[in-house]
């Protein structure tokens, strides 16, 4: 395994042999840090947090743990090791060697993928900057930040990419990453998800359950790259990306449980007057999230996809575990869609229908959680379960964006909608009740009212450990 270097940008891509690379990064590194110091944690810039740190990309070297201030973070390079003589594993050029530097052909699409995938990762950093100040204990503050600093990482990740391989583009493309902002009207970040508020740890655990997972799967298909560079730096930033759909789902599983030891003693069942967080409040941030995330992956009918994988730069996910010639020339794919009013099929090329294909991986994983909220549920002796809604509710993108669905998947009308939308999905009621009980807990091992206590620790210690100094 290849060791992580000790220099003022760690990394283990022999940055140090790379004197014009080097100096492009270190340029850009202060730029980066004054963002990160404008849009980044506010208010705990100075705290020493317990983080985990690579120090190599191995197993051992990437379980490191000790207290950082987040500003002085190991940002840095990482890329698994290059597995010699890899190919190209799907696509058009399937079989031939997969490319060391960028094919002329590719090099806008593949920089668009590159800027689309970078811009996710400051702009979720900017989402979550004030939740520090809400935190229901020091464990949840500190796996925010451990959160925040990866995503930080996970930018340096794409922006390392475009200083390498882009020239004078990509060092343009690194600015504007730092330039655009979460939600900013006149700057927005570049999709939808990243510019949603984030008001509350509700929000952000949803957040971290459903965007983040989408991240996996983006980074799953851009794992299989043939642009070698773009795959391996994809394969070390997927170790990172568990941790925070780990954050996501037992946080909604602590809120859960919370939920369900307040419902026993609640006057007519409701948490409200015990300052806990009733199960519809969850399920309309689950139904926000979820379809906001399932946004992302672009639309049902996409020529888009059908060229980013006929060029071998975005393939499906575990595309080289599948048992198919990776060509999918002749397959085709029925998609459900809208036509004079009414729902019907549509056939379209297996190609063209690669965004569905990766939509449906992950609407399958995002159930597998689901599954174990409910047990929490169930072991609760409680009636309710939580339920994702039916892909086509509440899309923003896409053949389902022009039309009306309920949480079922059944077409209705603009009255129906407009009638029930508020009962469906997160609204301004739920947001100002998060907000109103959710006040910041610092001292060690406590936790806010509406959430139980994690199960373990991190990294051995207990959950009394003092994860942020303040
Ligand atoms: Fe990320
Ligand atoms: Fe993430």
């Amino acid at each position: 395994m290849t060791a992580v270097s000790n220099e003022k940008i760690p990394n283990n891509v022999g940055l140090s042999n790379d004197k014009q690379l080097q100096r492009a990064l270190e340029k850009w590194l202060p730029n980066y840090l004054d963002w990160w110091k404008q849009m980044g944690p506010e208010g705990f810039q100075g705290q020493d947090v317990f983080l985990r740190t690579a120090i190599s990309v191995d197993r051992d070297g990437w379980a490191n743990f000790d207290y950082v201030k987040m500003p002085d973070y190991r940002w840095g390079i990482f890329l698994t090791d290059a597995e010699p003589g890899r190919k190209v594993g799907f696509g058009d050029h399937a079989k031939e060697d997969a490319w060391q530097q960028v094919p002329g052909e590719y090099r806008n699409v593949l920089r668009r993928i590159i800027v689309t995938q970078g811009d996710t990762e400051p702009a979720s950093v900017e989402q979550q900057r004030y939740l520090g100040q809400s935190a229901p204990s020091l464990y949840d503050m500190r796996n925010l930040f451990q959160v925040n600093v990866e995503e930080g990482r996970h930018l340096w990740a794409m922006v390392y990419l475009l200083h390498s391989y882009f020239g004078r583009d990509g060092r343009e493309e690194a600015e504007e990453l730092l330039a655009r902002r979460s939600g900013d009207p006149d700057k927005p970040r570049i999709l939808g998800a990243f510019n949603a508020p984030m008001t509350d740890w509700l929000q952000f655990f949803m957040f971290t359950t459903f965007t983040d997972r989408d991240g996996k799967y983006q980074l799953l298909s851009l794992a299989e790259s043939g642009f070698d560079p773009l795959a391996r730096t994809c394969q070390f930033m997927l170790t990172e990306e568990a941790h925070h759909m780990f954050v996501g789902e037992t946080g909604i599983g602590r809120i859960l449980e919370r939920t369900c030891e307040l419902l026993k003693t609640a006057p007519n069942e409701d948490v409200t007057k015990l300052g806990g967080v009733p199960i519809d409040m969850i399920q309309r941030s689950l139904n926000y999230w979820f379809t906001l995330s399932l946004d992302l992956f672009g639309g049902e009918i996409s020529s888009n996809a059908a060229t980013y994988f006929a060029a071998g730069l975005k393939g499906r996910a575990y595309e080289t575990r599948r048992k198919d010639d990776h060509v999918l020339m002749d397959l085709s794919y029925d998609v459900p869609v809208v036509r004079d009013g009414k729902l019907t099929h549509e056939t379209t090329s297996m190609r063209n229908a690669l965004n569905e294909v990766l939509r449906t991986d992950y609407i399958e994983d995002n159930q597998k959680a689901v599954d174990r909220w409910n047990k929490v549920l169930e072991e609760a002796g409680r009636p309710e379960r939580l339920k994702l809604p039916h892909r086509r509710f509440s899309r923003a993108i896409g053949e389902y964006s022009s039309h009306r669905f309920d949480p079922e998947g059944n077409l209705i009308s603009d009255s129906e909608w407009n009638a029930n939308k508020d009962r469906w999905l997160v609204n301004d009621a739920d947001r100002a009740y998060i907000q109103s009980i959710q006040v910041q807990v610092t001292e060690p091992g406590k936790m806010a009212n509406w959430i139980a206590p994690p199960h373990t620790g991190i990294k051995g210690r207990p959950v009394e450990f003092e994860y942020v100094r303040l």
